[in-house]
């Protein structure tokens, strides 16, 4: 296990509404180091498990072949206590910052909300205007990144939660790695509530059906993962199933998850078992629904 605490730190800061942040150099390299944040919704459980998701979902968008951030587990001692913490090596340099997808919004003159809005049709109309990056190759991106998240549960891919990387010296923008991944795979979820879902075929089904929902809107609403893609009512999500479901193997998957110590037995299986099932219910079944 990375001890982290004792490493140079730099003044760089990062923003972000889940958790505290420290920069700090391993390696040689600039990190971005997360610490877990109380577990608001779940007294019982002290901290989230909010650092361990967002290793493995960072894991798994590489593994789909759609680049995210670099990341590594580890601890960090504070006031005696140690917490389990994830570093993200910095993406940045010099030359180049993150511009996140809310802050190109805001360049849409007649967009129909405003950077943060996350409706899908405004976002859809966004990514056809804006002239950051080629529209076609924006578009493939965000649908990559939706199925990957509806794979991974995530709940939380808002506006400033995936962009751009901008280059001032030479004005030119690129798609970012995808980072924070943090609000997916279950992060409240504790071994008591495990065991009672885990043997419930409802239990685990509304872990797939019903729950978590996307950041993205539908009609002022947040959209339903498995409606949305079975439905096959989005063309640019139904082509995008069709790219990634077939990389996933869940075998490789299930070996990242052992690998993580700092996950329980239980948590393990429930995280296979969930993946497992999301990957079938929504995945699967919409390339069913696509054959026929
Ligand atoms: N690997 C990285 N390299 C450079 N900057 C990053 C990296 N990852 C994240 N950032 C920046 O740091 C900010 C905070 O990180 P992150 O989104 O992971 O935090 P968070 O607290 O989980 O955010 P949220 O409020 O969306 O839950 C991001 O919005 C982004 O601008
Ligand atoms: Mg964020």
């Amino acid at each position: 296990m990375i001890d982290f605490t004792n490493l140079p730190t730099r003044k760089k800061a990062y923003g972000g509404a889940n958790g505290s942040k420290l920069s700090v150099i391993y390696n040689n390299e600039l990190y971005m180091l997360k610490l877990p944040m109380h577990a608001l919704k779940n007294p019982s459980l002290s901290y989230t498990n909010s650092c361990t998701s967002e290793y493995l979902g960072c894991h798994i968008f590489n593994m789909l072949g759609i680049k995210a951030q670099e990341t590594l587990l580890g601890e960090y001692e504070y006031h005696g206590k140690v917490k389990n913490v994830v570093a993200c090596k910095d993406f940045t340099s010099p030359n180049t910052t993150i511009v996140d997808f809310a802050s190109v919004k805001n360049q849409i003159i007649d967009s129909a909300s405003n950077g943060y809005g996350t409706e899908l049709s405004d976002i859809l109309d966004t990514i056809q205007k804006q002239n950051a990056v080629d529209p076609k190759e924006l578009e493939e991106h965000f649908w990559n990144m939706f199925v990957i998240d509806a794979f991974i549960g995530n709940w939380d891919r808002h506006n400033g939660n995936w962009g751009f990387l901008y280059n001032q010296e030479t004005d030119e923008m690129k798609i970012a790695p995808i980072f924070d991944c943090g609000s997916s795979l279950f992060p409240q979820i504790d071994d008591e509530l495990i065991k009672k879902v885990i043997s419930s075929k409802a239990e685990m089904n509304a872990r797939v059906y019903d729950m978590p929902t996307s950041a993205i809107l539908v009609d002022g609403k947040r959209g339903n993962y498995h409606k949305m893609i079975t439905s096959l009512k989005y063309r640019g999500c139904t082509d995008a199933v069709k790219r990634i479901a077939p990389r996933i193997n869940l075998e490789d998957i299930n070996i990242l998850i052992d690998e993580v110590e700092q996950l329980t037995q239980l948590q393990k299986d429930f995280l296979k078992a969930i993946l497992k099932l999301r990957k079938e219910l929504i995945l699967d079944a919409t390339l069913k629904e696509i054959e026929k």
